[in-house]
């Protein structure tokens, strides 16, 4: 083979990992590790909507935000893929189980005490249990805004 072909193929192969490996960054970057605690009732008022229980949604899916995403309020509204990855207790979390939530208040303020303070998230009952045994305090999760 003629040395400049084969710099030409080194070239391509060198450039296609390049933009593999760049792809699979971005990709794998879009979602986040975190834990995520739980808390109950009462939920109201809250640092986002003060009393208008008409910002939760209907499904009671939704989640105080951490200060790790909390930004200075910003949060408020916002919506999160998450799943849970592992525990502490092997068999925790449920398999293959991704649920949406809506940022409803600040995790450091709620009415009622999360179930682990400094968590990336606190998940309402009706949240948690829809991707893990409830009666962990906190799991570790892999969460997306969307
Ligand atoms: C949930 O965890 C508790 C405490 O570890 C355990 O006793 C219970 O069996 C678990 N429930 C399920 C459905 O795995």
């Amino acid at each position: 083979m003629p040395k400049a072909k084969v710099h030409v193929s080194l070239l391509r192969l060198i450039l296609s990992r390049l933009v593999f490996s760049t792809l699979f960054i971005i990709h794998h970057s879009l979602a986040d590790v975190g834990t995520a605690a739980k808390y109950g009732p009462p939920f109201l008022p809250t640092a986002c909507f003060g009393r208008d229980a008409s910002q939760f949604p209907s499904s009671n899916m939704f989640a105080a935000a951490g200060e790790a995403i909390w930004d200075n309020g910003a949060a408020c509204g916002r919506q999160y893929q998450l799943r849970c990855i592992s525990a502490v207790a092997p068999g925790t979390c449920t398999p293959a189980q991704t649920i949406q939530i809506k940022i409803v208040d600040r995790a450091q303020s709620t009415v009622s005490r999360p179930s682990l303070g400094g968590t990336t998230m606190v998940l309402s009952t009706t949240a948690f249990q829809a991707i893990a045994n409830v009666s962990a305090s906190f799991v570790n999760v892999e969460y997306q805004q969307v």
